[in-house]
């Protein structure tokens, strides 16, 4: 039986400037000098999914320029199998980044090669233990994956970011359902301030048919609701430099347990703490942990314990 993680999604340039804090409408910020890392929720997925243990391959495309030379080679080091990757003429998927002194960010896409991977790019279906989808990949490519995963049996992660309006159809497709909370308030129409407010709106969703709704909530942890059961998670207490793929890293992180057969709980411990280490650091991709270092991060917090609701 296999324990392959597909990640289907972007793969992008991130280009990074500190700053005292975000700019209003108008406004100018002088920032630090830039940084460029490799992103794209996709590839932090799969690079986060990789570091957590799985076996990994990434479907997405590159641009025909250096950027996506670079960002090919960024994955094939972490060991991901980029065998199904496209390269597409024109430019590659970048992401303009300003993050401010409390560690949050603002982001800016410029899909490139990721907003022309169309359905007629993908790769012959082959078996896999999981499927993570994001939503930086023309809709429609998520859908024809969904359907062909849902088809075989294969548990679908989707996280919906950057969130639209999603079709029923796809939604009940997904078997885990992870995202922030402003993603699953646009979804659910409603406020996610509180993590009570979030276990109704993981309950709202759960009934469009989703077996497993997961919403993180930054330093107030995350809510699951999964079938009957459901529970909150806190955050662990740690110095935020820079949120930029917490949520990649969470995912990554969660997709490498339940291939590798862990239960949910255990995943959710283990991803939650992948994340916690992951905003102690800069950039997308380099801040994303390793499994020794996710293991000893608990084993040293050993009283981090989830709380049933
Ligand atoms: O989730 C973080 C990612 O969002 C960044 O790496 C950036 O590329 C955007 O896709």
């Amino acid at each position: 039986m296999t324990t392959l993680v597909r990640v289907v999604g972007s793969l992008n340039l991130d280009l990074v400037v500190q700053v005292p804090r975000h700019p209003g409408p108008g406004e100018t910020v002088l920032g630090s000098d830039y940084a460029t890392y490799p992103g794209g929720k996709g590839a932090n997925q799969a690079v986060a999914a990789a570091r957590a243990g799985a076996q990994v391959e990434m479907w997405g495309a590159v641009g025909s320029d250096g950027f996506g030379r670079f960002l090919k080679e960024n994955l094939d080091q972490n060991g991901v199998d980029t065998r199904h990757l496209r390269e597409l003429e024109g430019p590659s998927g970048i992401a303009l980044i300003t993050v401010d002194r409390a560690g949050q960010n603002r982001i800016v896409v410029s899909p490139g090669a990721n907003g022309r991977y169309t359905p007629a790019q993908l790769p012959p279906w082959t078996p896999a233990a999981m499927v993570l989808l994001q939503l930086e990949i023309p809709l429609a490519t998520v859908q024809a994956v969904a359907e062909q995963a849902f088809a075989q049996g294969i548990p679908v992660l989707l996280n919906p970011a950057p969130v639209v309006p999603l079709p029923g159809s796809l939604l009940r497709q997904v078997r885990y359902l992870v995202l922030n909370e402003s993603e699953a308030a646009a979804l659910a129409q409603s406020p996610v301030e509180t993590p009570a407010q979030a276990e109704k709106v993981a309950q709202a969703l759960q009934q469009q048919g989703i077996p497993t709704v997961i919403i993180t909530l930054g330093g107030a942890g995350l809510v699951w609701a999964d079938g009957e059961e459901r529970g909150h998670l806190p955050a662990h207490p740690v110095l935020v430099v820079d949120t930029t793929a917490a949520g990649d890293s969470f995912c990554g992180a969660l997709a490498a347990c339940l291939a590798a057969g862990k239960s949910l709980r255990e995943a959710l411990r283990f991803a939650n703490a992948a994340a916690a280490l992951c905003v102690t650091r800069p950039g997308a991709q380099p801040s994303l942990p390793h499994r020794a270092e996710i293991e000893a991060f608990l084993a040293a917090s050993g009283s981090h314990r989830q709380s049933p609701s």
